[in-house]
């Protein structure tokens, strides 16, 4: 394990904040890390993963942790799934990658999606019609508060839009350690989200969904080597029918989907409507090509950040009568 004091988080955000934590603690194997929270058990902890979903708001007077485990395994197959073990600390992406090169598809949607294996069952990530959930059969975690491991099944972690029981009745109580995933052998390629079944063209594989999955991604979102953000930093919101409506009545088409409860309007289009769009407060952007994404344009302390969703929080009720929330976790 590694344990540094005092040490700078630019490189551990992809919103490039430039804070401080007090520790900072890399652990590679589940005893290092049951080692780690017998030391610093009672304080201030924080997993991370990438960093790519979270905003440090100011100097992190605690233990950062992040894992340097990065394996995964094959545990069980049938004539039609493969089961993958990954590790919490492997990259997302960088799993996507090897499964659709060996055919094996589930998560080929995901490509591209900053993050790593841990932090992406916690948030339940999504992308162009699948979400984590889909795939993920049980989690293995660690309890903080006394290092015994527990298995989660898919059911239990109570998945919902980019939420789990571990940020919410669980919230701090555990870390993820490994994700089991269940893939599938014969593949049912999903392209029914937007315009992925043009960019796939005929007879997709896993791989060429991966990529259409990319160059779609690149041409609308931030790089984070290139530009400091969080992906989509708003959740998309689901109104009651009657504000559907009501919005309905006074805009010409107004994009909307149908869900169980409700209408959800993308949050893109609500904050463009207000003006938002490529607008700037001190360093932050909101994104020109993705108002629902803001950027670390030009040098931006955390305040410009928190002031500017403040502001396009703000103008959206004004407008629209709708609050909409980060899905970005504030530390
Ligand atoms: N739109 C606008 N103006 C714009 C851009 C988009 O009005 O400038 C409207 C359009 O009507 C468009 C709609 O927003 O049809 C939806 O846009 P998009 O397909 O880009 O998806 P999204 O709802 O903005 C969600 C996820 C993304 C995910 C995409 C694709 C959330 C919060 N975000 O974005 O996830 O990649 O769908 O599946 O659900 C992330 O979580 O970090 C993330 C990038």
């Amino acid at each position: 394990m590694t344990i540094k004091e005092n040490i700078s988080l630019l490189p551990f955000n992809t919103f490039r904040m430039d804070v401080k934590a007090k520790i900072f603690a890399e652990y590679s194997s589940v005893e290092e890390l049951r080692q780690l929270l017998d030391m610093y058990r009672g304080g201030k902890i924080l997993h991370i993963g990438s960093g790519s979903n979270l905003l440090f708001t100011k100097d992190y007077d605690g233990v950062v942790l992040h894992s340097a485990m990065r394996r995964a395994r094959c545990t069980n197959e049938d004539s039609d799934h493969v089961w993958i073990e990954a590790d919490n600390g492997l990259v997302m992406d960088e799993l996507i990658e090897q499964l659709c090169d060996m055919g094996i598809s589930g998560m080929e949607n995901l490509s591209h999606i900053p993050g790593e294996v841990g932090a992406s069952a916690v948030q339940n990530v999504g992308a162009y019609g699948v979400e984590a959930k889909d795939v993920i059969e049980s989690v293995r975690a660690v309890s903080l508060e006394n290092g015994e491991e527990r298995v989660f099944t898919n059911a239990e972690c109570r998945y919902g839009y980019r939420d789990s029981v571990f940020k919410n009745e669980l919230r701090g109580q555990y870390i993820i350690t490994h994700v089991v995933y269940r893939l599938n052998k014969h593949f049912e390629p999903k392209l029914e989200y937007g315009n992925l079944q043009c960019e796939v063209g005929d007879k997709p594989t896993p791989m060429s969904v991966r990529e259409a999955v990319v160059r779609i991604r690149r041409q609308k979102l931030p790089e984070v080597s290139e530009l400091g953000s969080a992906g989509s930093f708003f959740k998309n919101p689901i109104v009651p029918r009657e504000v559907y409506e009501a919005i309905a009545a006074q805009y010409e088409r107004v994009p909307h989907f149908e869900q169980d409860g409700g209408v959800k309007i993308p949050a893109a289009w609500l904050i463009e409507q207000c003006g938002w769009k490529g607008k700037m407060l001190g360093g932050a952007q909101c994104y020109e090509k993705q108002p629902l994404v803001l950027v670390n344009r030009n040098n931006a302390a955390p305040e410009d950040i928190v002031n500017l969703a403040a502001a396009i929080c703000k103008g959206v009720k004004e407008k629209f009568g709708i609050e909409i929330s980060p899905e970005v976790n504030y530390i």
